[in-house]
């Protein structure tokens, strides 16, 4: 029986990772994978939750294979992710010929789940217990990490990859629908964290971005040895062939100073931070549960602009959140322009199920004011995004280069000179003429010219071989 696969990703970075490590597991079931849903006989979502929206349009892109699983009903139809997670049997109500839906704890099961199908032993399902089911060591143990293997032609770009070093979240802010779907926080152990980076970076990896929810509060502890983020970066540092280190997301409270001291230590690990404030009102970060003032998060900055003068740090906010007022909401335009972000992802509130805000709280600002919100807070934050990136016009950056641009990208060319793009140590992305081979190479830019979201730059020497700022 043929076993071609194609997946469709939306959601965050564990979600890419996720679906990276599903594929690899797949392939070595015998599965290719092939770049439409209408050639493969298995098509997967990997889904997001995160917001209302995120649900609604895979539940839209189901709708659309209906009529394809009519035509072939041997087309198997698996819905995985933290939609899976929450939804679980709602899914084959809401799309009656889906075939499999599997939580972000249970990827280990699928290429069992679908064999499982496809012997005709009807739909199957595998998801996690929910935080309240049963002693918190059991549901931890029922939330699997899943990193089986590696696969550099599953990466958009093959130097470049993320490394899980913590599942779940422990911090339950009201909105969030994260510690429900990915369960209890647990650090991996520090030793398979570096096997796996060597093993990427025999792949040829030079950039590595370490992943977690709350990825500054990383923890793992066995008998006298108790490692946090900070050593594992020291560890991580030692990696022949690694050459950039990044990690996300970060918990404002958890940024101690010994964290903002190794960073500034080790050349290799980006002076990048993004830590979501949320928001600039005390009344809405109370309601949120963050678990700081904004003075703390001011002094957590301040922290920040004395140990790593050079960092580039950047945001979430959520505009909306329940009774945010115009005086809270404008405190947020405050806070934006006194942290001079590098850059800031604005949401809309949305309120999910099962979420403490749910239940509690009332989502009371309008849709037009969100949206409204939204917008002049982005309008603040891209304003400021060029400022900052003006002060780099006239020097030079060292970027990691990705690949041909997007523009490149569809204008399809064969030309020997395409735009190019990278990011710097600090993740601003830079474009810049040069040729396909550069992918992969660090090179010295020349910065000519700057808009809020990136700089455009010219190539003054070929390779460089050490690592600079
Ligand atoms: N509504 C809107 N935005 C949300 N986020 C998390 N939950 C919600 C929600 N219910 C945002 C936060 C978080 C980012 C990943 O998504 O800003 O940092
Ligand atoms: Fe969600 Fe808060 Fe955990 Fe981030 S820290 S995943 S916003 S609960």
């Amino acid at each position: 029986m043929s076993k071609r696969v194609y997946i469709k990703t939306v959601g965050c970075q564990m979600n890419v990772l996720d679906s990276e490590m599903v594929i690899a597991d797949l392939k070595r079931h015998g599965y290719t994978v092939v770049a439409s849903a209408k050639d493969a006989d298995c098509v997967l979502y990997n889904t997001c939750s995160i917001r209302e929206n995120a649900e609604e349009k895979v539940y839209s892109a189901l709708g659309k294979l209906r009529e394809a699983k009519q035509r072939d009903p041997e087309k198997l139809i698996g819905v995985m992710g933290c939609m899976a997670q929450k939804d679980q049997e709602i899914i084959f109500k809401r799309a009656p010929y889906v075939d499999m839906v599997v939580g972000p704890g249970q990827l280990h099961t699928i290429p069992e789940l679908l064999s499982r199908v496809r012997d005709g032993q009807g739909r199957q399902m595998a998801v996690s217990l929910g935080r309240k089911d049963d002693k918190q060591a059991v549901v931890a143990r029922s939330h699997e990490t899943f990193d089986p293997l590696r696969d550099p032609s599953m990466r958009p770009t093959p130097f470049q990859a993320y490394l899980r070093i913590q599942i779940g979240c422990d911090k339950f802010c009201t909105y969030c629908v994260v510690p429900n779907t990915r369960g209890p926080e647990q650090g991996r152990p520090p030793a398979q964290i570096l096997s796996e980076a060597r093993v990427l970076a025999e792949q040829g990896c030079r950039e590595i971005t370490l992943l977690g929810q709350t990825v500054n509060s990383y923890r793992y502890a066995t008998d006298g040895e108790d490692t946090d983020l900070a050593g594992l970066l020291e560890s991580l540092h030692e990696v022949d062939g690694i050459e950039r280190i990044k990690f996300v997301t970060n918990y404002p409270k958890d940024m101690t100073e010994r964290l903002l001291v190794t960073v500034r230590d080790l050349p290799k690990v980006s002076p990048y931070l993004h830590v979501p404030a949320q928001s600039g009102s005390d009344e809405v970060l109370k309601r949120m549960k963050r678990g700081y003032t904004v003075s703390d998060y001011l002094a957590m900055i301040e922290r920040i602009e004395r140990i790593l003068p050079e960092a580039a740090i950047s945001s979430d906010f959520i505009v909306g959140f329940c009774g945010e007022t115009e005086q809270d909401f404008q405190q947020s335009i405050d806070l934006v322009r006194r942290c001079r972000f590098k850059n800031s992802f604005i949401f809309q509130y949305s309120v999910r199920p099962g979420t403490k805000a749910s239940e509690r709280l009332v989502d009371d600002v309008p849709r037009e004011v969100k949206a409204d919100r939204n917008h002049r807070l982005l309008e603040v934050q891209n304003e400021i995004a060029k400022e900052e990136n003006a002060k780099l016009l006239g020097r030079e950056v060292e970027v990691l280069v990705e690949g041909p641009s997007k523009k490149a990208q569809d204008a399809d060319s064969d030309q020997a000179v395409v735009q190019m793009t990278g990011r710097t140590h600090c993740d601003r992305i830079v474009v810049f003429d040069g040729n396909r081979r550069q992918a992969g190479q660090f090179l010295q830019v020349h910065v000519d010219d700057v808009s809020s979201h990136t700089l455009i730059g010219r190539v003054k020497t070929v390779e460089v071989v050490s690592i600079g700022l």
